[in-house]
């Protein structure tokens, strides 16, 4: 059942925290404090190159798996999004790293690049719920989220649990590969340890995300900018917008608005950053005043230290926890999602059962 929540996605929102700490609770060993992972079907050392591909929220996952691989275990990937990907056709070497993320594992299009990438002789990890589908079944090593059954066709803990096994995949990575000292890898896993905590917080920030809401369900299109690894967060937040309040969302890499969104932009089109404070933090705010320089009206996702600086440009802003930028992708999705979540009551659509939507999507 619901648990007295309104719907199956406001219960599984406030689901976040006990699936990241369960998810942690699998791969990280109580005593020693560190993350195991089961054997790889690789030499994590010598390993050239990875593929990640997946679709939809599961592929924004695989976005932020990337930049977190190539920053920190220094491993170039390449990315698509499966349906293109299985076409695709790229050179492989032999042996490299085929990474699939899927909450249902059945997804026919993932379904279809994994088996593609098996082919090319590349090695298969997946990430995925459902332990027991067609690509658990075809992996050389399924790596699973403990994010219990989720019922609203739009995903929402899913997606943070997958953040949160690729977040230890990258971490042991990284040590293997010597790339980060173990102390660095510590902080993060500190950071990851301490995310129910941070998570809980912004739940409880439902008052500010509903005035937010307010604002963007009386729009036709919303405007998401985020840079670095926010701008998956930022493609996820545009995702869940439309999917469930059907109000047309589209994300840009915040650099990338000069180059021609900004045409859109007029009072009635809001932008949305997420921006946490850290090294481009004074980039996406110069495009931020762009924005408002041409009428936008600018909501901003920052942390107090970044909420100083926005107050002067921004019609609202909500204050997240400041923590370690590690973990700012898992923390800045949460709000995200929730107001995707109050835009789509405002407006009074089937938030659990979205039109033209179904939670799997077993054909191509
Ligand atoms: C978005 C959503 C979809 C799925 C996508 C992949 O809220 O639910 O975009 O993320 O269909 O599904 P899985 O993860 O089952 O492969």
């Amino acid at each position: 059942g619901k648990d007295g929540y309104r719907h199956y996605m406001e219960k599984e929102l406030h689901e976040h925290p006990v699936v990241i700490g369960q998810t942690l609770r699998r791969f990280v060993n109580p005593v020693t404090h560190k993350i195991e992972l089961p054997e790889l079907p690789f030499d994590m050392k010598s390993l050239k190159r990875g593929i990640i591909t997946a679709c939809g929220s599961a592929f924004y996952a695989g976005v932020i798996g990337r930049y977190w691989l190539e920053e920190l275990a220094r491993l170039p990937i390449d990315l698509d999004v499966a349906s293109e990907m299985r076409y695709r056709n790229p050179p492989f070497d032999k042996g490299g790293m085929g990474l699939l993320v899927s909450q249902s594992g059945e997804t026919a299009d993932t379904l279809a690049a994994l088996r593609a990438l098996k082919k090319a002789d590349q090695k298969i990890i997946s990430v995925l719920n459902n332990e027991h589908s067609s690509m658990a079944r075809e992996s050389d090593l399924v790596l699973g989220m403990d994010a219990g059954v989720e019922i609203a066709v739009a995903s929402t803990k899913a997606f943070t649990a997958q953040l949160t096994v690729l977040a230890c995949l990258t971490l042991v990575m990284g040590q293997e590969r010597g790339t980060i000292t173990p102390q660095y890898a510590d902080e993060c896993l500190t950071a990851l340890l301490d995310l129910p905590s941070r998570v809980a917080e912004v739940l409880q920030m439902q008052e500010q995300i509903q005035k937010m809401a307010q604002i963007v369900a009386q729009v036709q299109s919303v405007i998401y900018l985020g840079r670095g690894i926010m701008f998956p967060v930022a493609m996820e937040g545009a995702l869940k917008l439309k999917e469930i309040s059907y109000i047309h969302a589209d994300a840009y890499a915040a650099g990338e608005m000069k180059h021609g969104p900004i045409a859109l932009i007029d009072n009635t089109v809001p932008v949305i950053a997420l921006l946490p404070s850290g090294p481009l933090f004074e980039k996406t705010l110069s495009n931020l005043q762009e924005a408002k320089a041409r009428g936008g009206r600018i909501l901003v996702f920052t942390d107090a230290k970044g909420a100083e600086r926005v107050q002067s440009i921004a019609e609202q802003i909500v204050v997240l926890p400041t923590v370690h930028s590690f973990v700012t992708p898992p923390l800045y999705t949460v709000p995200v999602q929730m107001l995707a979540y109050e835009a789509a009551l405002l407006k009074g659509t089937d938030v659990d059962q979205p039109r033209n939507l179904a939670k799997s999507v077993t054909v191509e």
